[in-house]
């Protein structure tokens, strides 16, 4: 049978690119964000064009961290059980350090850390009781580099990314496994307003290698592998002044 995977923030960008390639592939579908038409629209766009074994689809804001224990269990119950959870919901607001943007540093690392931090936790306790699971987040490549007019949003990154490590480390020997994503630029509404975006793909693209990274359960990587695998490293290394220009 083919797998099931839940996706958070799914009516846009990589989440709902992710689920027409893996309805493709024949995957079950359990599809949430905040919005339940643009959700309620791609379910009849993917119903149409792969009728895949099922699609649900559930209004989640993952800030409302109660309600994202309640639909976790929920959606399972919907698609008679699940096997993936992707915690890729995400914002970029573009805020600066000292310019009265910390709202938005709050608001960033709300959605980005903790709403990927109850996903995931939510997503382990179904798959403890369970017996088996996939957790998947999205991280950065920002999370690498703290990068300028992005602080929190790199802090959320790189946040998620230690947690989903500790995550994988205490999970250990339970048969659930844990993939970290680490995209570089992939061309979504959360991006497209910037004017340098190096080593650019498309969103059908980036889903592509998502789903087989995926499908190999790899621990982690960068999307795409290569150049960023290199580039990400380098960042590291690279003097503040080079930074501070990007
Ligand atoms: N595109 C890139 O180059 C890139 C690079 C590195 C990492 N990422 C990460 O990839 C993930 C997806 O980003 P994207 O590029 O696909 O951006 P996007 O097109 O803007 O999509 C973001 C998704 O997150 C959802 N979302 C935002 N706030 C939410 C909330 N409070 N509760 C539930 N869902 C929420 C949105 O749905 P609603 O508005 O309907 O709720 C939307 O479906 C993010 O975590 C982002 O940080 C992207």
């Amino acid at each position: 049978m083919a797998p099931s995977i839940l996706i958070t923030g799914a009516s846009s960008g990589i989440g709902k690119a992710l689920a027409f390639e893996l309805a493709e592939r024949g995957y079950s579908l359990a599809l949430v964000s905040r919005e339940g038409e643009l959700l309620n629209e791609i379910r009849q766009e993917i119903q149409a064009a792969f009728n895949p074994p099922a699609v649900a689809v559930r209004v989640l804001d993952v800030t409302d961290y109660d309600d994202v224990f309640q639909a976790v269990p929920e959606m399972a119950e919907a698609l008679g059980g699940l096997d993936i959870v992707y915690a890729n919901a995400g914002i970029g607001l573009g805020e600066r350090v000292g310019r009265g943007d910390f709202e938005k540093a709050r608001q960033t690392i709300e959605v980005n850390l903790l709403g990927a931090m109850a996903t995931v936790d939510a997503a382990a306790a179904y798959f403890l009781e369970k017996g088996s699971g996939h957790i998947v987040g999205t991280s950065s490549v920002a999370a690498f580099r703290g990068m300028p007019k992005a602080s929190a949003y790199s802090a959320s990154k790189a946040g998620l990314a230690i947690y989903l490590e500790a995550v994988r480390a205490e999970l250990h020997k339970k048969n659930i496994d844990v993939t970290v994503l680490y995209p570089g630029y992939i061309d979504t509404p959360l991006n497209n307003m910037l004017k340098n975006r190096p080593f650019l793909i498309s969103v059908e693209k980036g889903a592509e290698i998502i789903a087989r990274l995926i499908e190999k359960k790899v621990k982690s990587s960068t999307v795409p592998v290569y150049p960023w695998n290199v580039v990400g490293r380098l960042m590291k290394l690279l003097p503040t002044g080079v930074i501070a220009k990007m």
